[in-house]
């Protein structure tokens, strides 16, 4: 699988899953576009990286801002010519708390983020992937997209969405070769979970890590290039019949 040449837009490219996603498609000759919040921690992943000035840009972007969002397909087209693959991959998981306590301006910014901020993804790079006649996009979802959990109801909301989502681009995009799929990991070994054990057990953080893992029948989280190695396949050729698809990667959790 080479993605010699291909220009690839990853959202979440400082986070844990985004920066080894950026690592394997990079590592295979991709030029890359790296999207986060904060330009600083982007510089400091593609300095992490060892990326290659010419295979690279970093666009600090709020992906829940609409403009935002146009202005870094833009840059993308302006540096590379095109977009061959969108990983949809940033995303907040709120607070933890009852709905009652839940506030509405943050289940919002849930929403914005982890939902409307894939719908502008979709939005501003289709028609580009539509006049190439094909094209590939991966959105991160969740487990928490399978099934409720107690105390994180804008996550669990948002990642159900966007299964609905990814489906209805499936079929969008289907016409013209572009293909839109979605990963649902279990925990993953990062930042995101810190703060949820931290969440769910503010007084003892590791006995929810251990409780989290039991669940897990391989016993484990998920490390990020796990996540990360799905993703690049379900962006190459060899996944070119797959699309609509709900993978979830998640050591065996939802099989039981
Ligand atoms: N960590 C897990 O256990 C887990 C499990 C299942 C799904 N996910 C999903 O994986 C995706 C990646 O998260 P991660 O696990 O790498 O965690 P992370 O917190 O390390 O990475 C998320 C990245 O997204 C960025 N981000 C947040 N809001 C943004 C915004 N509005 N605009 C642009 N960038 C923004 C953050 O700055 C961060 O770098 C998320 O969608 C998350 O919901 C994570």
């Amino acid at each position: 699988m080479s993605f010699n040449g291909k220009v690839v837009v990853i959202t979440g490219a400082a986070g844990g899953i985004g920066k080894e996603a950026v690592k394997s498609f990079s590592n295979d000759g991709a030029k890359v576009t790296l999207v986060d919040l904060d330009q600083e921690a982007l510089d400091q992943a593609a300095a992490e990286l060892d990326l290659n000035d010419g295979q690279y840009i970093t666009v600090a972007a709020d992906v829940g801002n609409e403009a935002q969002v146009k202005n870094f397909i833009e840059k993308t087209v302006e540096a590379f010519g095109t977009v061959d693959v969108l990983f949809n991959n940033a995303g907040i998981e709120g607070k933890v708390l009852p709905i009652p306590d839940y506030p509405s301006e943050l289940f919002d910014k849930v929403l914005d983020v982890n939902v409307k901020g894939v719908f502008y993804g979709l939005k501003y790079a289709m028609p580009i992937m539509k006049e190439n006649k094909g094209g590939s996009i991966i959105n991160t979802a969740s487990v928490a997209g399978l099934g409720g959990t107690a105390g994180v109801s804008a996550y669990i909301t948002s990642k159900h969405a966007l299964l609905g989502l990814t489906k209805t681009a499936a079929l969008e995009g289907a016409p013209d070769g572009i293909r839109v799929n979605a990963v649902c990991p279990s925990p993953v070994n990062n930042r995101m979970m810190r703060s949820l054990e931290a969440g769910f057990s503010p007084e003892n953080a590791e006995a929810a890590q251990k409780s989290f893992a039991a669940a897990i029948p391989l016993g484990r989280y998920a490390e990020n290039h796990e996540i990360a190695d799905l993703v690049y396949f379900l962006a190459s050729e060899k996944a070119s019949f797959i699309t609509g698809g709900i993978y979830t990667i998640d050591g065996g959790m939802k099989a039981t």
